[in-house]
């Protein structure tokens, strides 16, 4: 009746933004992604003590806040006429600020909760579980870089490539430690209903997965860096031109681009994305990462690195 897991964050390089049923929490586009090492969360889920309401720690302290969502996602996850749960979290990086924290806490949350009922899941509906609480925790249940496709009403996940075939790495840059304004669910429905770009954006979602899996299947760096990127910048296009505007960006976050911009100049293998969140995410070509990471560090506005590889699927403790 009590279950651990382990997940860790994902990044998409190709994004996801906009959903086609809120009630089932699906993606309106594919996405692909790559999951890291390094960063990880840690859920610990307790069906043993018979008890009133579900409870929450969050790194040791309760947190109220985040509770109703993680049980609305056990709920979903194992039926609402389960016991109730004593729920323990731990993550090694700051949550709710862009850095995908979502998706490797319902990842976890999801492993574990099905373990500790028993329930024989493949990883494929723990996919779609996961996905119900947050569409990019769907990615976390596979290592490695990640394809997520839209099937009916399901989603269908996959691992593309092996981490250890192209050992990319991330050097995450921490511009702002809060929360973010707006979450993403609430932010991807105003883009959907007022962002004059928003269908030019599903319809083109498909040509940029092709041209990402194709760079990917040639490990061809500088041909993903330069979709990613693009993919990126006109996600956060569609939040800009949303009525009322979703910013998410700060001056460090434009001061991390005009780096990266300056490295790839050199001659240094790197390309950026941004999420839901200030945060910039510098990913590198092996061997690339300690440039990067010195010219981040003394980027004005930066306040931590956060450094990554790729790494492995959600998984029971
Ligand atoms: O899974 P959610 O609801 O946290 O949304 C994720 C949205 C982005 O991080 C911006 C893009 C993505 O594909 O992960």
């Amino acid at each position: 009746m009590q279950a651990t897991a382990v997940a860790q964050p994902n990044i998409a390089l190709i994004k996801y933004w906009g959903k086609r049923d809120t009630e089932l929490n699906l993606p309106a586009v594919g996405s692909i992604s790559i999951t890291l090492s390094g960063l990880y969360t840690r859920m610990h889920v307790d069906f043993t003590a018979d008890l009133e309401a579900d409870s929450l720690l969050v790194n040791g302290e309760p947190n109220d806040k985040l509770l109703p969502r993680l049980g609305r996602a056990l709920d979903n996850c194992v039926g609402t006429d389960r016991p109730r749960a004593r729920i323990a979290s731990e993550a090694n990086f700051p949550i709710a600020a862009g850095l995908a924290s979502s998706a490797s806490s319902f990842a976890a949350l999801t492993v574990a909760a099905a373990a500790a009922l028993q329930r024989d899941c493949t990883t494929a509906e723990l996919a779609n579980l996961a996905g119900r609480a947050s569409g990019s925790a769907a990615r976390s249940l596979y290592g490695g870089f990640v394809e997520l496709k839209n099937s009916d009403d399901a989603v269908s996940v996959s691992s593309i490539l092996d981490p250890l075939d192209w050992p990319l790495e991330v050097v995450v840059a921490v511009t702002e430690k809060g929360p973010k304004p707006v979450g993403s669910t609430e932010a991807m429905e105003i883009s959907r209903q007022t962002s004059p770009f928003y269908e030019r954006w599903i319809t083109d979602q498909e040509s940029d997965l092709a041209t990402a899996r194709e760079a990917i299947a040639a490990r061809d760096f500088k041909a993903l860096g330069a979709i990613a990127e693009h993919n990126c910048l006109k996600m956060h296009s569609v939040m800009w031109s949303s009525r009322p505007p979703i910013v998410y960006w700060s001056d460090a976050t434009l001061a991390c681009l005009e780096t990266i911009r300056r490295l790839q100049a050199d001659g240094v293998e790197v390309f950026f994305t941004i999420d839901a969140g200030p945060q910039v995410k510098a990913v590198c070509a092996p061997g690339s990462a300690p440039a990067v990471r010195e010219a981040l560090g003394a980027t004005a506005g930066v306040q931590a690195l956060l450094d990554a590889g790729l790494g492995a699927g959600a998984r029971l403790e």
